[in-house]
């Protein structure tokens, strides 16, 4: 069964209350959406292997765990999803990027799909796929698919917001991922945007509209 977190830190609470403001600036924005991913980043990599290690403080030698047996992919869903990938890769420099393209039709809100490139050796690494919205969960969904085609076993999904709706579909679809999301909000308008959301993350972070 799929493990869903809603995180409830009071840091990314707050930060998070600050980008549904739609007074707040794309720059800004932006630096929040790198913000959150970085203090996301630490819980989404709890389970990460370490192994021992020895060292030598300038004290003594001694015996440290360090990361080691499975490296991280992380896939942004484009386009909005590019703004977590800095913070993500502040907190794991080594982890490679690859990435999903996939948009909404305005009509049917289906995935439409344009572009896909992942690291070869995805099927060896934990996949962590980002995207600030899970609203019908229909892109995420696709980018699972992708991820899961090309061999990848161990795949969490990391949200700012999401909706019910979308949280059902995404475990009904794939009970093996886990899920971390900001913040749960409290449903979909009739053009599937998320009540009371953020309006369009993608435009938001690129000031496109
Ligand atoms: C947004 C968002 C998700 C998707 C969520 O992207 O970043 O990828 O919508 O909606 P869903 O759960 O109903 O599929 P959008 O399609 O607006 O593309 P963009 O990132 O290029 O703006
Ligand atoms: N995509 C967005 O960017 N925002 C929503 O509320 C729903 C889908």
């Amino acid at each position: 069964m799929a493990k869903v977190m809603v995180f409830d830190h009071p840091l990314i609470q707050h930060k998070v209350a600050m980008m549904r403001d739609k007074n707040t600036p794309s720059k800004e924005f932006r630096d929040l959406a790198r913000e959150v991913a970085m203090l996301m980043a630490f819980e989404v990599t709890r389970d990460l292997p370490t192994q021992e290690v020895d060292i030598e403080t300038p004290i003594c030698p001694t015996k440290v765990r360090m990361l080691g047996g499975l490296d991280v992919a992380i896939v942004p869903i484009l386009r909005a999803g590019l703004g977590f990938v800095d913070g993500m890769l502040e907190i794991i420099p080594n982890a490679k990027v690859g990435h999903v393209g996939l948009y909404r039709d305005p009509e049917t809100h289906e995935p439409v799909e344009y572009y896909c490139k992942l690291p070869e050796d995805i099927d060896k690494r934990k996949v962590i796929i980002v995207d600030p919205m899970l609203a019908t969960g229909g892109s995420a969904i696709a980018a699972v698919d992708f991820v899961k085609k090309r061999g990848a076993k161990d795949i969490s999904l990391m949200f700012l917001i999401a909706a019910p709706e979308g949280i059902k579909a995404l475990t009904e679809a794939h009970p093996d991922v886990d899920i971390y999301i900001a913040a749960k909000d409290d449903h979909l308008n009739e053009n599937a945007y998320i009540v009371p959301g953020l309006g369009d993350a993608g435009d938001r972070i690129f000031g496109t509209k």
